[in-house]
């Protein structure tokens, strides 16, 4: 007789729970092009904006005259700065406690600034309509590097600051200068420094990058004039945190706001922030009683939204004769652009750089940031990184890349010595952090292992010998990596962005029939959480992730959250999600405890399901407590089976990495090919193995492309040089290298899965890993420090310069 009652091990299966590399749910609808993206909204009698932009980077405006623009068919209206003043709506706060303008007030401050918005029914009539929009400019010399900004004579950019010299982050030296962050021990470094046997100096510069999601930012905006409620769809990877600051600013009162984030192609930080688009369409609804669409063009998305990086980073790091790191000092300029618009907590103005002593037990550490105000976009987003920790790890591995030439070491063996070692976790860091767990000798010696570390340094001895006696014009870089991150913000005490605490969110609700609906305060914008959430809940309460939908994004269904950014859904709304369906079987122990007639006590969990202890035949599944939830009138609970939870987590998550990219070199071209690249991650419990390959594979192709050939370049003038994809490096297929993905799994000890973040690892740990590799190849012939990107123009000139062209 056949037995048809599921195994264990089936009924586990059945689950789809954590640790299954469950296929993404999601893509049913994006692989049919069935997705719902903010361009595909379409309300009627909708108008579209468009924007007038500056062509100067620094210039007075002396006059806008919108007569022809207004004057043509279809245009509705035509906004500058002096319409949006009486609503004091012409400038806005900035996530950093700066003060932007939305239209340009008097004057432009960078290539692409946004002076003035058409309005008018059709995309294409608002495009001819800002061509018809006369701007009168008087050019003002202009400022792009920011170590010239600070010069004593150089242009004041920020007049509306002059005189003001605190900001939001304490004193202002120079009328270009927006603050001086320090942490760490600035006089016993100094001291150590000055004692050292070894000493290594070295400027590392991360250039200006951009985020660059295949969707550009935008929104449409309808204010419902009956019944007083405002309607935002948008680009938001924090749909509440738009929905408060957008009632701050308008004075409409937050629960007349609702805001959605439908389905978003990328984000990668780009769409944290608050652009004057949102802020014009919203006005412009308002002032029209229409809706109102706007939605950037690629060039508008590369030359005025969020950039990243720009941080010079001069470093001093020194080590006993053996190798043991003594101490590591770091001194950034930073380039914020024209307005402060960073998006980090706000105690922390440069973000979580001061992780800059990475993956090593330093014992003495000094960090100074500068912000500095130049002719360039504002921004300084976390691209795909936790608010400056990927600038902190390119840092970190260069020096100790330079470290290891001033000390004559194998840089994998000077790693090795001072990496943090296993017990010494929770490990307190010499800026201040408790890194909560980690196994790094063990990831590293894996990684070495599985490339053949030795191998490949016979191998690349043997090329150079042969490259030297001309038998080849390739050399081969090995660049090693072992990062570590940051993720997860963040506490509350510590993490806030403009008084917002960085909390995050999960609301359960199961119905009747064992199936359930989770809606969370984060957002995906493709990282696949509508099927990894749900596996933490069907692990948790034991119902087919297949029967859970997770929805995310709607302020007038989810609960309060503070978005997706910096990896930290799965630390923070990850464990709401754990809690929240935690509460859900506390709950459902109670009912099956009055179904089973035993005392709760005498319950255990297994899989899907209450037993009786000691009676495992005697059980309610999941299914069937749900059912009794709702239609079981039980003494003492209420119906229902619903919950949420808030979730303000103790700690940040400290996931690693070990990553090693094998290249070849031409030194007559430059050119590159990438012939291995291992990626080893722990990001502490694994939630879908599949879907984490997939972030691995996206992050370190961006990484790809930031250090081989991504840029945004300016001209001695301001002039945006990569505005466009012909000009700025977005890999395809071709391009893409290979990957193969590994890992190791040390849990969080404070998170209630152990899961620790990984979306932007890859990005993080990538870069490094192929600069260092294209300075590896050099190595041997005197190069220390090259700055990125490195492409072929560039590397074919660090030949040049070290004298291999003959
Ligand atoms: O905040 P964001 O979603 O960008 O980053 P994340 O929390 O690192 O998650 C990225 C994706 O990887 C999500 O679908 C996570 O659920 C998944 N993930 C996982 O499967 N296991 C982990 N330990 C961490 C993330």
């Amino acid at each position: 007789m056949n037995d048809l009652t599921p195994t264990r091990e089936e009924r586990i299966a059945n689950l789809k729970g954590m640790g299954t590399s469950r296929k993404r749910v999601e893509d049913v609808r994006f692989t049919q092009g069935k997705g719902n993206y903010v361009d595909d909204i379409k309300l009627q009698g909708m108008l579209f904006g468009d924007f007038v932009r500056s062509p100067y980077a620094h210039a007075r405006v002396k006059s806008i005259n919108a007569d022809a623009a207004r004057a043509l068919p279809g245009v509705v209206a035509v906004l500058t700065a002096a319409d949006l003043a009486p609503l004091n709506l012409h400038w806005m706060p900035t996530l950093a406690g700066d003060k932007q303008m939305v239209l340009a007030d008097g004057k432009v401050l960078f290539q692409g600034q946004e002076v003035a918005f058409v309005v008018a029914t059709d995309r294409y009539i608002a495009a001819d309509a800002i061509e018809l929009v006369e701007v009168d400019y008087e050019e003002l010399p202009v400022v792009v590097d920011p170590f010239a900004a600070m010069e004593p004579d150089a242009p004041v950019l920020r007049e509306d600051l002059n005189g003001i010299m605190s900001g939001a982050h304490g004193p202002r030296r120079h009328h270009n200068h927006i603050f001086l962050w320090e942490t760490g021990d600035k006089a016993a470094t100094e001291e150590a420094l000055g004692a050292a046997e070894v000493v290594a100096e070295e400027m590392v510069y991360y250039h200006r990058t951009h985020p660059c999601p295949l969707e550009t930012c935008g929104c449409v905006a309808s204010m419902d004039k009956v019944n007083g409620k405002l309607t935002v769809w948008g680009t938001f990877q924090a749909p509440h945190v738009v929905r408060t600051v957008a009632s701050l600013l308008s004075g409409i009162e937050e629960h007349n706001i609702r805001v959605v984030s439908p389905d978003i192609g990328g984000g990668f930080g780009n769409k944290v922030g608050v652009y004057p688009g949102y802020v014009c369409s919203i006005v412009a609804s308002i002032v029209t009683g229409k809706p109102v669409k706007w939605v950037e063009d690629r060039m508008d998305n590369l030359m005025a939204t969020a950039f990243a990086r720009d941080y010079w980073m001069k470093g001093r790091i020194s080590a006993t004769k053996e190798g043991k790191i003594t101490a590591l000092r770091c001194h950034v300029t930073a380039d914020h652009g024209a307005f402060d618009a960073c998006a980090d907590p706000t105690k922390f103005p440069a973000g979580f750089f001061h992780i800059c002593t990475g993956s090593y037990d330093i014992p003495v550490a000094y960090v100074g940031v500068d912000g500095v105000y130049t002719n360039k976009a504002p921004g300084g987003v976390a691209y795909r990184c936790s608010f400056r920790v990927t600038e902190a790890a390119y840092f970190i591995e260069r020096m100790i890349e330079v470290l290891a030439i001033e000390l004559g070491m194998d840089a994998a063996e000077l790693r090795r010595i001072n990496f943090i070692r296993k017990e010494q976790f929770p490990y307190q860091s010499a800026l201040g952090w408790e890194y909560d767990s980690g196994d790094y000798h063990t990831a590293w010696d894996k990684a070495l292992a599985a490339v053949d570390y030795k191998g490949l340094r016979e191998e690349q001895a043997q090329r150079i010998a042969d490259f030297k006696a001309g038998r080849t014009r390739k050399l081969l870089g090995i660049g090693l990596t072992h990062f570590t991150e940051i993720v997860g913000a963040g506490p509350v005490k510590n993490c806030d962005i403009l008084g917002m605490g960085m909390f995050d969110s999960c609301e359960i609700r199961i119905h009747p029939t064992g199936s359930a609906i989770a809606r969370l305060g984060t957002i995906s914008q493709g990282q696949g959480h509508a099927t990894t959430f749900a596996q933490i809940i069907a692990s948790e309460i034991g119902l087919s992730a297949d029967s859970i939908t997770v929805e995310e994004g709607d302020t007038d269904t989810a609960p309060y959250g503070l978005g997706t950014y910096g990896s930290r859904s799965t630390p923070v709304a990850g464990a709401a999600t754990a809690l929240c369906g935690r509460k859900i079987r506390a709950k459902a122990q109670m009912i099956a405890a009055w179904l089973l007639e035993v005392h709760e006590g005498d319950l255990e969990w297994d899989v899907d399901r209450f037993q009786v202890k000691g009676a495992p035949e005697r059980f309610k599944t999941m299914k069937e407590i749900a059912y009794a939830a709702y239609n079981q009138a039980i003494p003492g609970i209420e119906p229902g089976l619903e919950a949420v939870s808030y979730y303000d987590p103790p700690n940040m998550t400290y996931p690693f990495g070990a990553y090693i990219a094998v290249m070849e070199i031409d030194v007559d071209t430059g050119e590159h090919e990438v012939r291995q690249f291992y990626a080893l991650d722990d990001c502490g419990t694994r939630i879908n193995p599949m879907v984490i390959e997939g972030q691995v594979h996206g992050g370190a192709t961006e990484g790809y492309a930031i250090a081989m050939g991504q840029e945004i370049a300016y001209d001695e003038i301001g002039n945006v040089k990569t505005g466009t994809l012909m000009d700025f490096f977005l890999p395809t297929a071709w391009e893409t290298p290979h990957y193969t993905t590994d890992h190791t799994e040390t849990p969080s000890p404070h998170h209630p899965i152990g899961a620790k973040g990984v979306g932007e690892s890859p990005n993080v740990g990538s870069v490094p890993a192929f600069s260092n590799a294209v300075h590896d190849a050099f190595r041997a012939f005197g190069l220390r420090q090259s700055h990125m990107p490195h492409d072929h123009w560039r590397i074919w000139k660090i030949a040049r310069d070290l004298g291999l062209h003959g």
